[in-house]
This record gives structure tokens, sequence and C-alpha cells, in this order.
């Protein structure tokens, strides 16, 4: 599996491959990101990973500086998952510029993005760049992040990208929990009960199928979470299809929440079809 660290090596190592595969990631690889690999690998090509924790991204006092970087243990699990090359730029090879071009997507300040100012904006410029870069004919992106996936498949299609879209599902720890690179900041107590904010979503889901009200779905599982010693950012109930409030009639729906155990941020999302 080749390792390259900048623009110019990258052209050289894929000469124009047709069908490649691309797994974007920040790396500290789990069991989730694994899974995309091997997706990417059923879906033809050659498959390429990134790691890059993209500062663009990160607000002022996020986890930037300490996010766990990992890149030879992820090397040794890409490898053994079939990945054909690893990109892994430095910040100044992507961003070499003092000033930054960036992408604006909308409903940058809905859900995660009203909690996170620029993070969807440095997303989408990122994950620009890296299609620039690799020219993909398919990319993946997990479920786990839904509005980060939601507007990735808007911006390709806005921007007329020919690239497919692929969707992993959510990979999950035996007690629920969605793997994230995150999970390793919680204490033993938190980890305990982090699965907690999967069971409140199942739970939020069944009386929603029930036609329980969305704002009295959305306070009950903010106080089931905050009896417990979360600090909730929201819990929302959105349409699937425009990740606005559903209107009547529209069935298709996600249950999304991000709430906090102490310092870490962890987020989840439940899709429920209500007829
Ligand atoms: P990162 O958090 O490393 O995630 C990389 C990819 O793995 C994303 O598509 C994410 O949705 C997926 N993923 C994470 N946890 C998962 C899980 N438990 N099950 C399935 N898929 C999972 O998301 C990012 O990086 C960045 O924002 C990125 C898109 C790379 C842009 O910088």
């Amino acid at each position: 599996m080749d390792r390259i660290f900048n623009a110019v090596d990258l052209r050289r190592a894929l000469g124009g491959a047709e069908g490649t595969v691309l797994v974007p990631t920040m790396g500290n690889l789990h069991e989730g990101h694994i899974d995309l690999v091997r997706q990417a690998r059923q879906a033809g090509g050659p498959v390429v990973t990134s790691i890059f924790v993209n500062p663009l991204q990160f607000g002022q006092g996020e986890d930037f500086e300490c996010y766990p970087r990992t890149l030879e243990a992820d090397c040794d699990k890409l490898a053994a998952a079939g990945c054909d090359l690893v990109f892994c730029p430095s910040v100044t090879e992507m961003y070499p510029e003092t000033q930054t071009f960036t992408v604006h997507p909308p409903l940058a300040d809905q859900l995660c993005g009203a909690h996170r100012p620029g993070h969807f904006e440095g997303v989408c410029t990122v994950v620009l760049k890296l299609f620039n870069l690799v020219q993909p004919a398919q990319a993946i992106f997990g479920k786990k992040d839904y509005q980060q996936l939601y507007l990735l498949k808007a911006m390709t299609r806005q921007f007329n990208l020919p690239i497919r879209i692929l969707e992993g599902e959510t990979i999950r720890a035996q007690d629920g929990l969605a793997l994230s690179s995150r999970n390793g900041y919680l204490t033993e107590a938190e980890r305990a009960e982090a699965p907690r904010l999967y069971q409140v979503l199942q739970a939020a889901a069944v009386r929603l199928k029930q036609h329980d009200t969305l704002a009295r779905v959305e306070a009950w599982a903010t106080d089931a979470l905050q009896q417990h010693g979360w600090n909730v950012d929201y819990v929302s109930v959105r349409s699937r299809n425009s990740l606005l409030t559903p209107e009547n009639g529209d069935g298709q729906r996600v249950i999304l929440a991000a709430a906090r155990l102490g310092t870490t941020r962890l987020i989840d999302n439940l899709e429920v079809d209500v007829d």
C-alpha cells in the first residue's frame, strides 16, 4: 500500500487510474472507517483513503490540537482492509495560501452547524479539494455524520461533480454506542453512560411512530438525557429529504442528536418511517 504526502506524488501514483473510490477520513481509524474501506473495495476500482485532520472544520477551543493522530496504526489497518493508497497531506500542503477559498453550504447554521460555526464550511471545502486532488469516480461517507453526508451529497449534485456518493451504515459497539474517534476521550464512567444516547433515540422513534408531536418527542428525549447528566446541544426530528422540519405527510424522518458528557461531544441519529 502506497503512502503519499503531496499532490504531485498523488497524481503520479494514480496515473489517471479510472474508477477510483475515495474514503475521506481524519484518521484514528476504527471499525466504522474500516467498514467504509471494505465497502469501497467492493465498489470496484482502486481504493484511496485520505487521512487529514482538517483545521478548517474545527472551531476555536475545539480539539484540533489534541485530535488523536495514529498514522502507523491506521496504515496497518488500511493495508489489512485492502486499501491501495493512503493520502496523508500536511496542513501546508492542503492550505498553502494564507487566504483560503471556502465553500458555504446551506443548513450550515442548523443542527451541528448551530453549535459549531464554520464546521460545515470546513468540511465541504476540504472534501471538494480532496475530490479535485483524487478525482474519484465514487466516494463513501458514513451515516453516523448525517448532516455531513446530506450536505456532501447536495454539494456533489449542485456543483455537478461526476462522483457517485456511497453511504455506509453506522457501525456500533455491542452496547449500541456509535463508534467514534472521540469515544476515546470518555472516562470509564462516561463510557458506561454513553450508550444512553442511542437508547433515547430508539425510544424517541417509538414515540414518533405512535404519532406523538415532534416538539413533545424532542423535549422528552432532551429531558431523558439531561436527567443523566448530559449537556444537550439538540435533539431534532427532521425530514430525510430536506433535513428541515418535516411537512405533514412526509413520513421519511430522521432523529438527530448531539450532546456532551463532560467535555466530550457525541452525535448520533436514527432514521424512522412514520405512516
Ligand atoms: P472522520 O470523523 O474521520 O470520519 C470519516 C468517515 O467515517 C466519515 O464519512 C464518517 O461519517 C465515517 N464514520 C465515522 N464513524 C462511523 C461509524 N461509527 N460508522 C460508520 N461510519 C463512520 O467525517 C470526517 O472524518 C471528516 O469530516 C471528513 C469527511 C474526513 C472531512 O474532513
